[in-house]
């Protein structure tokens, strides 16, 4: 799919078909990831792909935000090592959005489950309550979860109310991006 259409159909999916993702997708899931530029290309990032269905419905109760996971048929866990990157964060994140976009061009869809700074319960953070689960080591920080699968509902693209231009400035913040034939902006 041509990149700018990919961007602007996908969208968060969070029911799906009870069809399983062919482990040949898995694997395109999987190299998107590592296709990811990371700082100084220190790769620090470890994905945890799970396909057993009681894991995914223990996921599903990892935090508020998490219940899509219960239908999905596949989940990708992102994990990072801090040692190896102080920047982990910001490598793990661009990993997760490359699977994210990858798997709507394959024609499945995707949402994106918050992990790292959230609490699963009683001020137990999430990222324990996932690293109990999966059996992650204690250097390895969970940032997100991505839920994938056919999906079972169906959203419209996004339309060009996305486009905030205000939110754009020029040369200095605040000096405002003048678009041509924008009147509105002096
Ligand atoms: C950092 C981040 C955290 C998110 N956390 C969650 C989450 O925990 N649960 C969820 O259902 N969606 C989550 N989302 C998905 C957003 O809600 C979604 O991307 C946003 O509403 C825009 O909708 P769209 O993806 O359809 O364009 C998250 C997205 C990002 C980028």
């Amino acid at each position: 799919m041509e990149l700018f259409d990919l961007l602007r159909k996908r969208r968060s999916i969070r029911r799906f078909q009870k069809k399983p993702v062919p482990r040949e997708l898995v694997e395109r899931l999987l190299e998107a990831a590592f296709l990811s530029p990371s700082s100084f290309n220190r790769r620090p990032w470890h994905f945890i792909v799970v396909d057993d269905r009681e894991k995914l419905k223990a996921l599903s109760k990892a935090k508020l935000g998490a219940s899509g996971l219960a239908t999905a048929p596949l989940a990708i866990v992102v994990t990072a090592d801090e040692s190896r990157s102080d920047v982990w964060v910001e490598d793990a994140s661009i990993a997760a959005e490359h699977i994210q976009l990858a798997a709507f061009d394959l024609g499945l869809s995707s949402f994106w489950v918050q992990i790292r700074n959230r609490i699963h319960d009683e001020g137990k953070p999430a990222e324990d309550y996932v690293r109990g689960l999966l059996g992650i080591p204690s250097n390895y920080r969970v940032l997100c979860i991505i839920g994938v699968g056919y999906p079972a509902e169906k959203k419209p693209p996004h339309g060009d109310e996305v486009f905030e231009w205000e939110k754009v400035s020029h040369n200095s913040f605040g000096q405002p991006w003048k678009k041509p034939g924008d009147s509105s902006v002096q």
